[in-house]
């Protein structure tokens, strides 16, 4: 089965109409491991023209596609997510190598896959339509019903971020193609490998030739053409706010559902319990070294707790594990490239210039951040504000709710916040004003279960994810009105 994806040379190939085809113009891009540079294999830089082909295959297949029904498509997606599961170490060992994630959050990752689309397919198989009467609005008898139900958008660009190439993958293919239409894959450069995998397992599922299509190339070079090819019916796209942003701009009246940055603050109050707080926020904080949209990107405590807290998160951070994704227990891993830590780095340097008290953590070694934790942190520095995507943590003392409030609303960001409270009429009160997605009380941030809905407002995105929300989003209703005479 690895033959056909991946040839000699490490040279991975695109999954185009159910074949795997090399790179036409002779174009690749080398892959290599965060960890320690080895070549993990080589992508071909897809062309416009090769681009122009894909698209053209994936709106024939859809047709074929619509038409097959639902049981049908979902008995692909139970065998997909079997075939996942047999394959989780396997694919779990090239994503820890290819995105320097821990070894047990990549089998994780692919474990939660599987369970993604076997959720997915049951999902489907639920989803009902309606049949609405038209004498309900003035003015209207009973001669008329309309029944709705959902028919699919067409074709589905999905981009997926580096960070989860597997798992933010999926979870557009499969409530893409439950829904009946096709997608073309453009899977983040870092991360097309395991993504490639991925194809590889919809297509040994019965997935039929074309419906779903692979493009690799970078995001900078192949990535405004096809957002704005005509023949794209919708963009599912997840990454960072800027690209999104972007892609929101060129792409005019095209549908689009965004899911970008985030600053998720934890709001700690009086009442707290400290030591949850600070284990939720310690493995929020630094899982994946911070890599995650739903990383606690900042912290809101009330001053009189803060300095209790400090300790407890201190003693929690100096036990996190650092170096090789491939030891086991590791937590702080190198960052996806040296350009990503040249940034926590400048963060942290513009903090240190203005003033915040560094409580732990100090060293960069290449792509390897420490975990730090800064303390005293104030509203003209650049780490209350910017998003790291990397291990360290700033700590802002607040007087009351509403201040907490207001710091964490003033952010540009809007996807998720945690409160920790022991008393749930304040955890409401500033659940209820909180300008976010999704409010976690007592708990990390964090996106999961996968099928609740998940969404960032604000800079943080447009339209919800979450397994049958997101069948929602790449299908709509059509209706057939039935007008008769009633005697
Ligand atoms: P990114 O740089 O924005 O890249 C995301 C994807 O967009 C990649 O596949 C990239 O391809 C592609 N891309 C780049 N330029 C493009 C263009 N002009 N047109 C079309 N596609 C383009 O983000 P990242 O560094 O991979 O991921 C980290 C960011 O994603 C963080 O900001 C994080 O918060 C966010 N994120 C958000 C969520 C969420 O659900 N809210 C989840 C995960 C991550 P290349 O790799 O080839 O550049
Ligand atoms: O990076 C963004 C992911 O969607 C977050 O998922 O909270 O399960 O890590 P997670």
């Amino acid at each position: 089965m690895f033959n056909e994806l991946c040839c000699e040379n490490k040279i991975y190939r695109n999954l185009v109409d159910g074949r795997w085809v090399d790179s036409k113009s002779n174009k690749y891009l080398e892959i290599h491991s965060p960890i320690d540079g080895t070549l993990v294999g080589k992508v071909p830089a897809m062309s416009q023209e090769e681009v122009d082909l894909v698209i053209k295959n994936s709106k024939a297949a859809q047709k074929a596609w619509n038409d097959v029904p639902v049981n049908k498509r979902a008995e692909v997606l139970y065998r997909a997510a079997d075939i996942l599961y047999e394959r989780a170490e396997e694919i779990g060992s090239v994503l820890a190598l290819e995105i320097a994630k821990d070894k047990k959050g990549a089998v994780s990752e692919v474990t939660r896959t599987a369970d993604y689309i076997r959720f997915t397919a049951d999902a489907a198989k639920a989803m009902e339509g309606d049949v609405l009467p038209g004498d309900s609005f003035p003015g209207y008898n009973r001669s008329k019903l309309s029944f709705v139900s959902r028919v699919p958008l067409g074709v589905v660009l999905a981009i997926s971020p580096f960070n989860y190439p597997v798992n933010l993958s999926a979870s557009k293919i499969a409530p893409a193609v439950a829904a009946g239409n096709s997608v073309i894959l453009k899977p983040p450069t870092q991360g097309s490998i395991s993504a490639l995998f991925l194809a590889q397992i919809f297509k040994a599922a019965g997935l039929p030739d074309g419906v779903l299509n692979t493009v690799t190339g970078r995001g900078s070079e192949i990535g405004d053409y096809i957002v704005k090819h005509p023949n794209i019916d919708f963009i599912n796209f997840t990454g960072s706010t800027e690209v999104g942003h972007h892609i929101s701009e060129i792409t005019a009246m095209k549908p689009v559902l965004l899911e970008l940055g985030g600053k998720d603050a934890a709001i700690v109050l009086e009442d707290a319990d400290l030591e949850n707080a600070a284990d939720n926020i310690v493995s929020g904080a630094f899982s994946y070294s911070g890599q995650r949209c739903t990383a606690v990107k900042r912290i809101l405590v009330m001053d009189s707790v803060a300095d209790k807290l400090v300790d407890l998160l201190k003693t929690r951070i100096q036990k996190l594990k650092i170096g090789d994704p491939r030891e086991e227990g590791t937590v702080i891993v190198p960052l996806i490239d040296n350009r990503a830590a040249d940034f926590v780095m400048e963060l942290v340097e513009d903090a240190m210039e203005k003033g915040a008290k560094r409580i732990m953590g100090e060293k960069r070694e290449g792509n390897i951040v420490e975990p730090m934790l800064f303390d005293n942190v104030t509203l003209d520095m650049r780490i209350a504000w910017e998003e790291p995507f990397g291990p360290i943590l700033p700590i802002i003392r607040i007087k009351n709710m509403d201040e907490a409030i207001d710091i964490a609303n003033r952010s540009e960001y809007g996807l998720q916040s945690s409160v920790f409270t022991k008393d749930i009429d304040k955890a409401f009160y500033i659940a209820d004003k909180l300008e976010v997605g999704t409010v976690q009380v007592n708990n990390k941030t964090e996106r999961g279960p996968d099928h609740f809905p998940f969404l960032g407002v604000k800079s943080s995105g447009m339209g919800t994810q979450g397994i049958r929300y997101s069948i929602e989003a790449m299908s709509r209703p059509k209706a057939v009105v039935l007008n008769f005479n009633r005697k």
